[in-house]
Formats: structure tokens, sequence, C-alpha cells
């Protein structure tokens, strides 16, 4: 993945930046549409990345916007996504968030509560508008991850729960300026075993056949995304087998005539494009292994800190046949969390070495924040190199 000519290049930079391949991001979107069904909509999950000009790669595949915050919303919209293709979520959606979305006429407002469909019955009447809406629900059904990313489960703050069905559809009868045209659906991130995808279509089915019971058809089915990545071996699986997770939506989920299905995917399309290239600063005894000392830390790629995520750790500076070494390799914030991985095996390291943290693309970058007074991350693509 990185060759002689890009770490030359790397060592003429500034560091830490995020490096990421517009190339893979172009076959990983090549290798979604190929795998799913022309009925398959797929919007893509700002959050796991907002970058503009990994945006427009997006946009330009043809897929629709996934938005949590009015600023995402402005963001799908100045990057050029049709306003036809943004779906907005989220427990805590402010009324001017609302009313940013109102104005620019979304495709669907993903709803969370009673209490949200209130407001924006009322906000939609203000401007004489109807909005449409997806119901979130939350279906219960585990998604076998990491606690901090379960989101589909009663204990969890997401969606409406299927005991408030009955109450939701009368209240819907007065409320005149929300147009009901589906439900929506996410349980979690980063699920890798596919038998959680299979529960959540047995659990839509029963869902949807409830609401249909009711008279009730909705056009439109969203589950949601979480489709996870190979941390491990980033290059092993650069491209995550999109043809068997379709395939499971292809089998088990029940589509009535005129429905239409949709997806919210940002991991999977953005994770294996990015890594985040850091320097060496110092290397520094510790009592059973040495510390690598990276100019980059829990302020750029939060997520081993928060989640004790995995990501793989290369020395990029390296010669191949160096004898090899254990490292604690840390960053120079002032917190004991600040580590991106213990007792790591690496080629025998000094300073001004450069590494690659691996699978960093999504939910890298957009967590990066200014602990410590840290200078905003910078990033670069393959093709100004
Ligand atoms: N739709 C909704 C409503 C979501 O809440 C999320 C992610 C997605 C779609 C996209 O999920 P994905 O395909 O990316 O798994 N910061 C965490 C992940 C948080 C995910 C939040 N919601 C991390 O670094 O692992």
């Amino acid at each position: 993945m990185f060759t002689k000519k890009l770490i030359e290049h790397f060592n003429t930079l500034e560091t830490p930046f995020y490096y990421y391949d517009t190339e893979l991001l172009e076959k990983t979107l090549t290798a979604i549409k190929k795998s799913s069904p022309k009925e398959y909509h797929i919007h893509y999950a700002l959050k796991a990345n907002a970058h503009p000009t990994l945006l427009n790669y997006i946009k330009e595949a043809g897929f629709g916007a996934d938005c949590v915050s009015g600023n995402e919303v402005k963001r799908a919209i100045e990057c050029g996504f049709d306003n036809k293709k943004i779906v907005f979520a989220g427990v805590g959606k402010s009324d001017k968030e609302i009313n940013y979305a109102l104005d620019h006429s979304i495709f669907c407002f993903n709803v969370e509560s009673l209490h949200e469909l209130q407001i924006l019955n009322q906000l939609s009447k203000n401007k004489n508008v109807t909005a449409n809406i997806a119901l979130r629900i939350n279906p219960n059904v585990d998604a076998y991850t990491h606690k901090y990313i379960t989101t589909g489960l009663e204990e969890n703050k997401f969606g409406i729960n299927p005991y408030e069905f009955d109450q939701v559809l009368l209240e819907l009868k007065n409320l005149e300026h929300l147009n009901l045209i589906g439900l929506h659906f996410h349980i979690g991130s980063q699920i890798q075993d596919m038998t959680a995808f299979k529960n959540l279509c047995l659990r839509v089915n029963e869902i949807n056949t409830w609401f249909i019971q009711k008279g009730i058809t909705p056009e439109h089915l969203n589950v949601g995304g979480g489709l996870g990545v190979n941390y491990i071996e980033p290059d092993k699986e650069a491209i995550v087998d999109f043809e068997s997770y379709f395939n499971i939506f292809k089998e088990f989920l029940e589509v009535k005539p005129k429905q239409e299905i949709h997806f919210e995917l940002g991991r999977c399309i953005i994770a294996q494009c990015g890594s985040l290239i850091s320097k060496v600063l110092y290397i520094k005894n510790g009592i059973n292994t040495n510390f690598a000392i990276l100019d980059a830390g829990m302020t750029e790629l939060i997520r081993p800190a928060l989640y004790q995520a995995y990501h793989k750790i290369e020395n990029i500076s390296a010669k191949s046949g160096s004898t090899t070494n254990k490292y604690d390799v840390v960053g120079p914030i002032c917190e004991s969390s600040d580590c991106f991985g213990k007792a790591v095996v690496l080629p025998e390291t000094e300073r001004g070495d450069l590494f690659a943290i691996r699978s960093a693309g999504a939910y890298g970058e957009v967590m990066s924040n200014h602990y410590n007074l840290r200078d905003a991350v910078k990033s670069i693509f393959d093709k100004e190199v």
C-alpha cells in the first residue's frame, strides 16, 4: 500500500496527517454497486467521514446521504448530494437543525420519539410544509458489538419502542404536517457477526407486518448501517464482502410489493481508505517494553482510547528484515489512555520513523479534537502525490 515514492513524499510533509486512498474508495463504491440490487438505495453515513473531497467521490457514485446533524445535512447539500436522497436521524435534533432540513426539502426525517413527532409537526406547520418521516424503531436486536456502539437494544436511547406503536399511530392521525413513508432501524456499528443482520431482518418482517395489519404499508424500509471491517488484517480484506452482506437481506427480508429498501453504510465504505501517518518523536524505556512516542495521539484518533479499538500499526520507514522489538505505541497527550497499542511487535524503531495507523478512514478525522490545544489534523490524498 505504501510505495517507496509515497513514503519519500510523506517524509517531506509535516506530521501527523491522514492519508486517503481514493482509488480504493472508488473500487469500494463500485463493489457496492455491483453487489446490491438496483432497488436498494445506499445512503452514505457522513458521520464516518465528512471530508468534501471524499464526499465528492461518493456523490458521483450516485449514493445518498445519511446525516445526524444539521451541519451534516448542510455539508451534504453543499457537496451536491441530491436533497431527495438525504435522510436525517438523531435523538436530539434541534429546532434550528429541523428548520434547516425543512427548508431544503430533504427526503426523510428518521424520527426517534413521540415527542419529536409533535415538534416536527409544529415546525412544519409553521412553514406550511409537510415533512416525510420514517419512524426509527428500536427493535431490541443485539448487534454483538462494543456496548458504546450498540444502538438497537431497549436500554439504548435510540428509536421508538414497539410498546409505543399504538400511541404513535393514534397521535399521527392528528399530525397533519407529517407524512409517514417508512420504518427505520439501525442496531449498531462494526458488526461482524452476520446473524445480527439476519435477526434484524426477521424483526423488521414482524414489525412491517404489524404496520400492514394496521392498514399502513410503509413504502420505505431503512435497515441502517453497521457492517464491520477487518481491522486486524486490512490488506487481506481492503474491500468488504458486500455480496454476502446484501445476500442476507435478499434472503431474509420479506419485501412487500412497492416497498423500497434503504441502507446507511459508513464504516465499510471509508475505513480502509484512510491511515493516520505519524512520526516517532522519542523512544523511551518502559518496564517490560519500550515506549514509542508518536506525534499523533488520541486527539487525532480517539478510537483506541474510547472503545479499546484495535488498529494495525506499521513502521513504514523500517527496512525489511530488521530485528523486532515490542513497543507500547503512545501519543503525546497528557492521559494514560493515549495509547494506540500495547506490546506491539515492530521492527527496531528510531526517532523520525514514520508510523501508519491503519483502517482509520472511518470515525478518525471526524472525531479528532483540539484537547491540549492541538492543531487541527491535516489530510492528503493519493492523487496529490
Ligand atoms: N445509521 C445510523 C442511524 C447510525 O447511527 C450510524 C452510526 C450509521 C448509520 C452508520 O454506521 P456504520 O455503517 O458506520 O457502522 N464512533 C464509533 C461508531 C459510531 C457509529 C454511530 N452510528 C466508532 O468509531 O466505532
